[in-house]
Order: C-alpha cells, then structure tokens, then sequence
C-alpha cells in the first residue's frame, strides 16, 4: 500500500531528480497531517549541489512535474517540501484491493513477497518441572509476535522451544521422586495433578535440602547417574518431561502460541564434547584456574566453557546449538527472545562464535527485554515464594474480563469464550505495547481499560465495526466510486495505508510494540471517523454509504490482521 505509492513515486522523481530511486524512496516521508498530503519529498538533500535554497528548489520541482504523476492529485511546495497528495479514489481501491486479496487469502494484508532467508527463533524456552513465571511470558509472547512479524516479511521461519530441560535439579527431582515415592506418596498427586506434583517435590526437595545438605549431594550423584545413562532415572526424567509438556500445551492453546520445534537443551548432550574440540581446534581455549575458557574483550569476562570438574555450561550448549541452528536448520538469521538478564550471557555466546570465525555470528540477535513490575502486588496471589505465575495473571485477567462483560453486556451468548479472548488479549497487548526493553508497569485497571489504550479498546473497535457490517444487508462491493473527503476519511484510508510499511519496521526493531501502537492510533481514527460521519443514514447517498462501509470493512480486516499478528484473538462480539 504505503510502500507502493513510495516505488511508484520515487521511480517517476528519479526521471526529473539527480537522485537513484532507492534514495528518492528512503527519503520520502509520511507526513502527520493530512493536510500535507499523502507523501512529502525533502529537497535538502539536493541544495549543496544546486547551489540553490531548498524552498526555490521545491518551487521548481513543483512546476517541473505538476500534473506529470500518475494518480497525484496535487503537488504543493511547503518550505523545503514537496507534497504530494493521491487521487483519493485511487487509494481507497489500492486498500480495497489489499483487503479483498488477504479476504480470499491470496495474500495475506500488509505481507511481503516469500524469501529463501530462515530466520531461527527461539521463544519461550521455560525451565522443565516448573510452572512458567511472568518472565516466561514475555519471551512466549514477544517471541510469538516476533515470529509472526518475521512470517510477514517473507521468511522461513523456525519456531523453537529451547526447554530447559537438563541439570542437576532433575538429578535433585529424581532423587526425591524415588526416595519419598513420589509416585505413591498422597502428598504428591501424580495421578489427578501432575504438574503441581511435581513443583510441590521441587519445592519441598529445596526446603529439605536447605536443612539437610547431604540431600543435595545425593541429588547430585543422581544426576551424575542421569548422565551416565541410567535407564531408571532416566525414565522418571522423561516423565518429569511429558508432565511439563503437558501442562505447557494447556497454556499455548491458551496463548496461542506455536512453535515449529520443541528441542530442549538435553538435545545437545552428545555435541558438547564435539564443540569443545571445535573451539580447541580453533586455538582459542586456555585453562584458568582448572577450567576451560574463551577469552573476550576487554569488556566482557572470558567464557567458561567447561568447568574444573569437567561438566559442561549454559553457554556451552548455546554456542553448540547456535551451530546446529546455522548449519543443521540452515538458520540464516538466529534470534533468542530472552529477558534482559541474560545480555551478558548472549554478548558472549555470540562473540565467542565470531572469533571461532562464523562470520554469521553477526545475524544472532538477543531479542532482549525488561521485567514486570507490579503496581499492587497484593492483587496477586503469589503461591509460594515470591514467584509470580504466569497461569495465575492469566486466569485473574480472565475472571476480570468476565466481571466486566457481565456488567456491559449480560446478554451476551459465548460470555465464557469472549471472557478468555478479552482477558489473555488484554495481558498480551499490555506487555506487548511498551517497548520490550524497557519494564512493564503492570496495572491491572489499565490493562482492562476498554477505553484506554489497551488490548480490549482494539478489540472493542474490531467489534463496532463488525457490528456496523452486520447491520447492513447489501453486498458491499469492493470498488469505491466516490471520493471519501472528510478529513476523518482521509486520515483513516491514509492510517491504513501505512500498515505494511509498520509491519516492516517491527520487524526490523524486533518491537511488536510498534505494531500495537499503530493499532491504537488506527482506533483512534476509527474513533473520530465514527463519530463525524454517517455511516448508516438513509440519507446518505448510496455510493457514499457504500465507500463508507467498504472502510468500515477495510478497518475491522486490518485490525483482525493486526492483532492476529500481536498473538491475539479478536471476539465476534462483546
Ligand atoms: N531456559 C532459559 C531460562 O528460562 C531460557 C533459554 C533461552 N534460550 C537460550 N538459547 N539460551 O532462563
């Protein structure tokens, strides 16, 4: 949309501008108001050159190609400003047309050409036998959301759980699992409750083991056991397995969240040795005080990559799997949404592959963000400790969302299902609208705010225009015949036109909030298109009313799209 009329126009400027096309398009801007038109083209650039004030520059240019564009409506002359203003009938269709393709799902809206290009990321990625905290959330989320963004722009993509799913804590697990028959004791319930089973063991074990130390030998050696391939112990780790996965599942569904591939670090057992050769072989290992290290810059402490005792690192199998992701999942771009904590972590990883000399290293991204803060935590049930689960914001939001719906609208059917749309979306939306890198202020009146910028605002807009189109029994075609021409108008078609390019820009930020911004500011223009134009009068011409509708449609298709793209689902009603 946006970025068609920037090609066009910049290859018809090049023909005029001693510009190559490609700059004419980077330079080309969207200008706030409509009152500047559609595009402005900056003439600054060119005044050393021609030895001439930039305003008599954009004079010139205006005379040179008044009238010589195609669909340009009008070229005005601000300042050192060309803008230019669009046939608006050829707009609204180039939307119209953008919305019916992805309708009959030729392409998706706002969606760029496929590439060959992999891009590789790893979200989620919570530790196996315990319940996902907040954290976890934003790495499904953001990671989610990042991926759809990276799908917009043509990738392949790969979606990777990386669980955590080795260690000495399930050597820890397995050792109280057999000795307190974990299975048979009616304080862990196996059967009914796994996954609380098994986090109540993992709470107990650290409890005993706090006053009882030998307890953390023992699960040491069970681990070592584990290690060594001990088939008992190893089929009570695959259990612990199978429990966390399952309740993990629950929760995607709840989230929807999909991942390509779920490959834990245990997935990288019988490849640590090989990449400890590798690094060896490169020359770049030194031993320092009996462990094995890499040594950085001046600004990063070295890399262990095997400790005293032997046992390999956290960053041992990051540095093996990123090779695995590069070369065995041919990854051309290789992401990791991963809290803000771990920067240290992935600086090393990462400059540890540059000097083993994959010169790829420089496509691996820490997809970084920031922590929740909570503004009344006493609102939170925190189970134990002062952990916060992620399960229990979402079902709080859910039970939140329900009470408000039941107060708005209490004759709505589906109450329980658009509860969980509005209650998840809400959460989502609220983490996904700051910049990741910064903390989230969590506020749960702000976060169900309908009329604030939130998740259910956007949503609540989707829904009017549902409901407007719902009202309207006619077929609505898809070309518009008349010029919309209300500032309102204007100012909605051009919001919409924007969307690929926002797509475009989130992704290369890797910041979805960006995308949910945009979202906000298309209600707002939703908002005041609504409000100062009839849309359902009878006595409003009938090609009117039907360009009316068709934005109406164009509005709730990108908003559907926008969101969907955000991870979050839009309610037919609420
Ligand atoms: N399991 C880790 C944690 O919860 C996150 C793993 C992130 N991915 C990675 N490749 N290191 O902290």
């Amino acid at each position: 949309m946006i970025d068609i009329l920037k090609a066009q126009l910049s290859l018809e400027l090049a023909n005029g501008i001693q510009l190559p096309k490609e700059q004419i398009y980077q330079l080309l801007e969207n200008p706030k108001s409509i009152e500047h038109g559609h595009l402005a083209f900056p003439v600054f650039m060119l005044a050393k050159e021609l030895k001439k004030a930039p305003p008599l520059i954009a004079q010139e240019l205006k005379a040179k190609f008044d009238g010589k564009i195609s669909h340009v409506e009008q070229i005005t002359a601000v300042g050192g400003y060309l803008n230019f203003t669009f046939d608006l009938i050829y707009l609204q269709n180039l939307l119209s047309h953008a919305v019916a393709d992805s309708a009959s799902g030729k392409v998706r809206l706002g969606y760029q050409k496929p590439k060959a290009e992999r891009v590789v990321i790893d979200y989620s990625s919570p530790n196996v036998a315990k319940p996902m905290s907040i954290g976890h959330l934003r790495a499904t989320m953001i990671g989610q959301a990042v991926r759809n963004l990276a799908e917009s722009q043509g990738y392949q993509v790969t979606g990777l759980n990386y669980l955590g799913d080795w260690g000495v804590q399930f050597g820890k697990l397995a050792y109280a699992y057999s000795e307190w028959e974990g299975g048979k004791n009616k304080n862990y319930d196996f059967t009914q409750k796994p996954f609380e089973a098994l986090y109540q063991l993992y709470v107990d074990f650290h409890k005993a083991a706090e006053e009882n130390p030998e307890l953390d030998a023992k699960g040491s050696l069970t681990f070592k056991r584990l290690e060594e391939g001990d088939k008992e112990i190893e089929k009570i780790w695959k259990m612990f397995l199978d429990i966390s996965l399952n309740e993990y599942k629950r929760i995607y569904g709840l989230l929807n969240v999909n991942f390509d591939l779920i490959q834990g670090e245990s997935f990288y057992n019988d490849k640590l040795e090989s990449t400890v050769e590798l690094i060896n072989k490169k020359g770049l290992l030194t031993e320092s005080d009996g462990a094995q290290v890499v040594f950085l810059d001046d600004d990063m402490p070295p890399c262990i990559i095997k400790k005293s005792d032997g046992a390999s690192l956290y960053a041992t199998r990051d540095i093996a799997s990123a090779i695995h992701r590069h070369d065995g999942m041919k990854g051309d771009h290789l992401l990791y949404v991963v809290g803000v904590d771990q920067n240290l972590h992935f600086r090393q990883v990462f400059k540890v592959l540059e000097k083993m000399g994959y010169d790829w290293a420089k496509n691996c991204h820490h997809v970084a963000f920031g922590m929740y803060r909570f503004k009344d935590i006493g609102k939170m049930s925190t189970r134990k400790g002062n952990v916060i689960f992620m399960d229990d914001v979402l079902n709080k939001s859910i039970e939140l969302a329900e009470k408000i719906i039941e107060e708005k609208n209490p004759d709505l059917s589906d109450k329980k299902l658009i509860a969980q749309q509005v209650g998840v979306g809400a959460i989502v939306f609220n983490d996904l609208s700051s910049d990741r890198i910064k903390n989230v202020d969590f506020d749960w009146d702000r976060v169900l705010d309908f009329e604030g910028d939130s998740g259910p605002y956007v949503q609540y807009c989707a829904v009017r225009c549902k409901s407007i189109l719902r009202k309207f029994e006619g077929r609505i075609p898809v070309d518009t015949e008349v010029p919309l021409v209300s500032s309102e108008e204007k100012t909605l078609v051009k919001q919409l036109l924007l969307y690929p390019e926002i797509l475009s820009i989130s992704y290369k930020n890797f910041k979805p909030s960006f995308l949910a911004q945009y979202l906000l500011e298309v209600c707002k223009a939703f908002g005041s298109f609504y409000t100062h134009n009839k849309i359902l009068d009878d006595n409003l011409d009938e090609k009117t009313k039907l360009a009316r509708l068709r934005l109406v449609q164009c509005t709730e298709t990108l908003l559907t799209e926008g969101l969907r793209t955000l991870g979050i689902q839009s309610p037919q009603k609420m």
